[in-house]
């Protein structure tokens, strides 16, 4: 896949038209001659066309001009001043809607009496970001400072985003689902100082102990000489914690005495936001840069026209992602607030205590849209069809995947089982980097095709070139870039400029690259066939091999070790590591060496996440290398998915005979 030009084997006939829009929410966008109509002005007039949007929101001091770009540099709406946690809570407030649900949130633990269900209102996030505002001010959070999050889902991590957004300090979100060691290295990076946390975060009935996690990657920090002042734990499970007097802090004591008054900071559209850490191809995840006003207005306007959001309409809004992710950060807070229609957010595992909990909670909320990933929806396929029939699930209008590429018998399954045949499917892609949705069908405009994205989304120039940037013949697979700035576009990679120079400006001259490789069908679709550098995309979250690599070699036993993904019936792609052993380690019989695998495995879980443990481990006395040392992963890859003939180019590989012991070894 390193090549420009890659072979695209997934052919995929079936169309369906859009559906006709339900009742009481009529189609933002409803034809597909509209649609061309207004992306081809969007391209021809972007500072039109956003300008033009952006005036939906509420501003402080409105811009004197939308965009300045100095490739790769974007500024939008310069000089103009805003704040998202007023758009998103205090402007409906204001507005006299206080008492309307804008969380709605649903605990994992479920009795006979059903779970626990919270409604906050836009009043309810308006005092509570407001006093943790105030409470973080108290504990020195200066405006631009950075805030680490690390927290179960409960309401109060979306309150602790928006509370940092309320007094400009910018929020560094780190999935509940990582270990101590990823806290560590972020926390570095980021120079933060202040935690948010929970004593631990409820996932299929047992606590996850982020309190505990948080404590050791404390500890760990002082080691290298950075001081983390203040710990701010919310009690959620009632899990035992230990207590650092003058550093911890209970959530609940100190927001209660919290000032209600806190207004909240104007900002400048173009100071950070939030730094979100994202995989890369080298070891060190990249803190992803995204600022205010930009972000703010790609967040509100692609929210109502892909989901085809009305206020007022009795719609209810689901994305199951995690805060953790971009995912959660852009369409469960920030678009969907602004949108003033309903988010719901939900603690737990999709199958506790039953493989029907999604469904129950659709039926329960009379959830509206509802936005998963593949990955999701291949589990949902296999526990049965039997689980969503049970459920009544004629509230949904319209349905979204986000985070790889959806499997066209996945789709299906989707439209049949969930839509009923009546729901468009919103196929999004997008990323961290670019912040919002980028190609994706509109639901009352585009014809859909299971499998493939669709069309750009306004203001969007996306294409599929070869190194040279030269646009290929539509049907011929090659790099997808877009060729023009966009309001939610990262503006940087935090304190490294050379690398955002790098990895996104570099290999193809002028143009981003979004390191996803794709082509566009006879209709100009756009079908995404996956990551074209060392990045493995697993159940929907990238992972650099480089990092899983790192936790391996960081065991004793092991010497050297390579990761790849290869095929995997319910996550899409899994980890394969290949492993040479330091010689002492070497397992002496397969009971031994089973033995190591799975301590391996556990060693990956502890040291990244349970989300990083490898599939398949094999151990190998080699790896096959170039003669420059650079270890060859298609190679592995092909070994790893079982192909029996390796009909790649080998002339640059060093020991020939390695590829047959390769395959000789045993799988765990
Ligand atoms: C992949 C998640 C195909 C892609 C929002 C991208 C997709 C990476 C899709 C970004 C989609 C995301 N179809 N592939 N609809 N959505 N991807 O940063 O490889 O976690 O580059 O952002 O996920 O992952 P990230």
């Amino acid at each position: 896949m390193s090549q420009g030009n890659i072979e695209s084997v997934l052919r995929e006939t079936r169309t369906f038209a859009p559906p006709s829009p339900p009742p009481g929410a009529p189609w933002h966008i409803s034809s597909i001659e509209e649609y061309r109509a207004k992306w081809k002005r969007s391209i021809e007039d972007p500072e039109g066309f956003w300008g033009e949007a952006a005036k939906g929101l509420h501003w402080f001091t409105p811009w004197s001009r939308v965009l300045e770009w100095n490739l790769p540099d974007a500024k939008w709406f310069v000089g103009g001043t805003t704040n998202i946690c007023f758009n998103a809570v205090d402007r409906q407030v204001e507005a006299g809607l206080g008492g309307q649900a804008a969380i709605i949130w649903e605990g994992e633990p479920s009795g006979p009496a059903g779970p626990e269900v919270r409604r906050l209102t836009y009043a309810d996030l308006q005092r509570e970001t407001a006093r943790l505002g105030s409470a973080l001010k108290g504990l020195g959070v200066k405006k631009g400072e950075v805030v680490t999050i690390y927290m179960g889902m409960v309401p109060e991590l979306a309150i602790a985003m928006l509370a940092c957004a309320r007094i400009g300090a910018v929020h560094s979100v780190i999935f509940g689902g990582f270990s101590s060691q990823a806290i560590v290295d972020r926390v570095l990076d980021a120079h933060s100082r202040v935690i948010i946390t929970c004593d631990g975060a409820w996932r299929r009935g047992k606590v996850v102990p982020l309190k505990e996690n948080v404590d050791a990657a404390c500890s760990a920090l002082k080691g290298q000489g950075h001081e983390v002042s203040a710990v701010v734990t919310l009690k959620r499970c009632g899990n035992a914690v230990t207590w650092t007097p003058g550093r911890d802090h209970d959530y609940a004591a100190l927001t209660r005495g919290a000032s209600e008054t806190c207004p909240c900071a104007p900002m400048d559209s173009e100071d950070m936001l939030f730094l979100l850490y994202t995989s890369g191809s080298t070891g060190k995840p990249k803190g992803i840069v995204h600022t205010t006003g930009g972000y703010m207005v790609h967040m509100w306007l692609t929210s109502k026209h892909v989901f085809n959001l009305h206020p007022g309409a009795g719609q209810v809004f689901w994305c199951t992602a995690d805060c953790g992710w971009v995912t959660g950060h852009s369409y469960i807070v920030y678009g969907i607030l602004p949108n003033r229609v309903p988010s719901v957010m939900y603690e737990g595992a999709p199958n506790f205590p039953a493989e029907d909990r999604f469904w129950e909670i659709i039926a329960r909320h009379k959830v509206t849209q509802f936005y998963t990933a593949p990955t999701a929806i291949r589990a949902f396929m296999k526990w049965g069809d039997q689980h969503p029939a049970r459920h009544d699930l004629s509230s949904l209008q319209v349905l979204g995947s986000v985070g790889e590429p959806i499997n066209p018998e996945a789709w299906m399954w989707y439209r049949r089982h969930i839509g009923r045949e009546r729901c468009p499917i919103v196929d999004t892609w997008w990323q961290t980097e670019t912040g919002g949705h980028m190609i994706t069908p509109l639901p009352g405009a585009t014809p859909t095709k299971p499998g493939s994205c669709t069309l750009p989304y306004f203001g969007v120039d996306a294409a599929i070139v070869d190194e040279t940037g030269r646009e290929l013949p539509h049907t011929t697979g090659g790099l997808l870039v877009i060729r023009k700035p966009w309001p939610s576009m990262l503006r940087g990679i935090h304190g490294d400029r050379q690398r955002y120079l790098d990895t996104y400006w570099s290999r193809v001259k002028g143009m981003y690259l979004a390191g996803d490789g794709a082509h566009r069908d006879k209709d100009g679709y756009f079908w995404i066939m996956g990551r074209i550098d060392d990045v493995i995309n697993v159940s929907g979250h990238r992972l650099g091999t480089m990092e899983v690599e790192s936790a391996l070699v960081s065991h004793p036993a092991v010497a050297e070790a390579a990761v790849v993904g290869m095929p995997h019936e319910i996550k899409g792609t899994g980890i394969a590591a290949f492993v040479t052993l330091r010689p002492a380690h070497n397992p002496h019989d397969r009971a031994a060496a089973e033995l190591l695998k799975k301590t391996l495995g556990e060693h990956v879980s502890r040291e990244i996440g349970a989300i990083a443990r490898p599939d398949m481990i094999r151990f190998t006395d080699v790896l096959p290398k170039t003669r420059s040392g650079k270890i060859m992963r298609r190679l592995l890859r092909a070994i790893a998915s079982g192909e029996e003939k390796i009909t790649q180019d080998t002339t640059t590989l060093e020991d020939f005979s390695i590829l047959a012991k390769l395959r000789e070894q045993d799988e765990a």
